[in-house]
């Protein structure tokens, strides 16, 4: 029996409709992908969007998106559709499950935000004032201090200088919330994770550090650029700042009957660059409508290029086609386990180097699952003909592994990795399996007592009992990696004849000798190898060469 457990709910960013996918945007949601892969397997909830449920989506409110759409003959509404599906592909070419896809151009976002601004405005939260800075008039769009005086008080576009502008907007009083959110970070570590971004947030919120209120509107005027966007409640004359409008995708996506349950968040995963909005701006607005907070905000590392930062000018952006020339070369589960396991998820960066790629998959995937299943395989078939062989009681392997507790121990180490978010070592659990796997096979040779089984009659009770503890502490490892590979992992489960139920917890589905463990006589078919080992000379594909 396993206890009800309360629904998972986790989200990306909501990515700029703008933009081309690339690596980053593609690492963040399969990074999700596969948190929430792992907490469905963990609960054996199949693809129940009541007990996990995995949002991502898309930003579309960008003054920029007006801009660009104008530039290609289309209205902003086209462009953000056309972009929006561009986003919704990149994500299916990397096998991301995820349960809901919300636009903020949609009627069931927009309609809401209103709302939601009314809520802070009777918490008196919001008042309307001036808001002065530096404006860029050919960008139309104002630099921060800093900023400007970085770039000398001259737009770093065109150049001409910056104009010092006042217009009247509404602030949100971020202000009233400095000592209220400290407190709780200071009370909750896990609220912002990993510890150096959660370091990070505590240092800009100690005193002497002083919060500022934050405009949340720009104002409407004759031109087109300043339309687009959610106007504020009762004063059509602003529109809603596009951060603002965004941050409430996360509410407004379960904000329904059937979904209430799912709030608050368990994870909103984005990246470092946004930590603030995340972990300090929108939990005070949670706390301004008297919501719920996230468990944990978690933002994670960069991703560079061959040891350099990724640059259009540069021409190393790991742009969607590279990344499908990868899948096409090495199967797209040997890209997922390369992004997932080398990734910048804790506190630094990461770079997608191609020799590092080899060197990974070659060993933990070609000389390790993949060489070990066939291994595994090809013995079985040999001298059993292809059935699994009868395990035997204890000790009947004449050697001293306890099988039962290692295989419960890479479950455990998983579980808790994947409750914690270190989602590297939750995947890495099922490879661990794999290597010990490979050294038991080294330590009890099989394949010499295979020879010795006409001669000894103690051999052959030992091999079955051997090949049989191996199979399914595979078998175990399998589902522990099919939350990274997916579509290998399953193709192994079933040519081993064991597709396991969905409905099944983990605990129960991967105890060793279990209810749902590989039983005598059960076929396992040998076929191609799961990962070709990789060519270290070849050049990296999607380079043309
Ligand atoms: N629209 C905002 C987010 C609003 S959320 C309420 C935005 N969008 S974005 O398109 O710029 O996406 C930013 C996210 O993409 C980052 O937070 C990160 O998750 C991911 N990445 C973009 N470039 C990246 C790398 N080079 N490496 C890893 N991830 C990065 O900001």
């Amino acid at each position: 029996y396993t206890p009800p457990m309360r629904p998972y709910y986790i989200t990306t960013p909501i990515y700029y409709v703008n933009d081309q996918p690339h690596i980053g945007h593609c690492y963040t949601t399969l990074i999700a992908d596969v948190a929430a892969r792992f907490q469905r397997l963990i609960r054996g909830c199949g693809t129940d969007p009541s007990r996990v449920f995995f949002l991502t989506g898309t930003d579309e409110h960008a003054d920029k998106v007006v801009t660009s759409a104008a530039q290609h003959g289309f209205s902003p509404q086209q462009w953000a559709d056309r972009n929006a599906q561009a986003f919704r592909e990149a994500f299916a070419a990397m096998n991301c499950a995820y349960d809901d896809f919300i636009r903020t151009t949609e009627p069931r976002h927009k309609s809401k935000v209103p709302g939601y601004i009314e809520r802070l405005m009777a918490s008196g939260d919001i008042y309307k004032g001036d808001y002065t800075g530096w404006y860029d008039a050919g960008q139309e769009e104002y630099l921060t201090e800093t900023a400007a005086k970085e770039a000398g008080y001259k737009s770093p576009i065109t150049g001409r200088p910056l104009i010092r502008r006042t217009e009247p907007c509404y602030f949100f009083r971020l202000s009233k919330y400095q000592q209220r959110l400290l407190d709780y970070i200071d009370a909750h570590p896990e609220f912002v994770q990993p510890d150096a971004r959660r370091s990070e947030v505590l240092g800009r919120l100690r005193p002497p550090a002083v919060l500022n209120d934050v405009p949340i509107s720009r104002p409407v005027t004759d031109d087109p650029a300043t339309q687009w966007g959610i106007r504020m409640p009762g004063d059509p004359a602003h529109r809603i700042y596009v951060w603002i409008d965004a941050l409430f995708n996360y509410y407004s996506a379960v904000d329904t009957p059937e979904r209430k349950d799912l709030w608050p968040a368990d994870v909103h995963l984005i990246g470092k660059d946004i930590l603030w909005f995340h972990a300090v701006i929108w939990p005070a607005m949670l706390m301004g409508m008297g919501l719920e907070l996230p468990r944990t905000v978690y933002g994670h590392g960069w991703w560079v290029s061959e040891g350099m930062k990724m640059s259009k000018s540069l021409g190393n952006f790991i742009d969607l086609a590279k990344l499908k020339a990868y899948a096409e070369r090495y199967s797209l589960d040997g890209l997922r386990w390369y992004l997932v396991t080398q990734g910048p998820l804790g506190g630094t960066d990461a770079d997608f180097a191609h020799s590092k790629f080899i060197e990974v998959y070659n060993a933990d995937l070609a000389n390790g699952i993949g060489n070990c299943a066939s291994r595994v395989g090809n013995m079985i078939e040999k001298y059993f003909g292809g059935a699994v062989p009868p395990r035997g009681g204890p000790g009947a392997d004449g050697a001293t592994q306890d099988w039962a507790a290692r295989c419960e121990a890479a479950v455990s180490a998983a579980t808790a990795a994947a409750d914690t978010f270190d989602i590297a070592e939750a995947a890495k659990a099922g490879i661990r399996l794999v290597a010990e796997v490979d050294a038991y096979i080294g330590v009890t040779q099989p394949f010499r007592l295979a020879k010795a089984i006409d001669a000894d009659p103690a051999a052959r009770p030992r091999l079955e009992a051997i090949l049989a503890n191996c199979a399914e502490a595979l078998r175990i490892a399998a589902l522990l990696l099919s939350p990274t590979m997916p579509q290998k992992m399953a193709d192994l489960l079933a040519r081993w004849s064991c597709t396991p139920p969905a409905n099944v917890p983990l605990a129960d589905l991967a105890r060793f000798g279990g209810p749902h463990s590989l039983k005598p006589g059960t076929r396992i078919a040998k076929g191609d190898p799961l990962f070709m080992r990789a060519d270290p000379a070849e050049p990296a594909p999607g380079t043309g060469a």
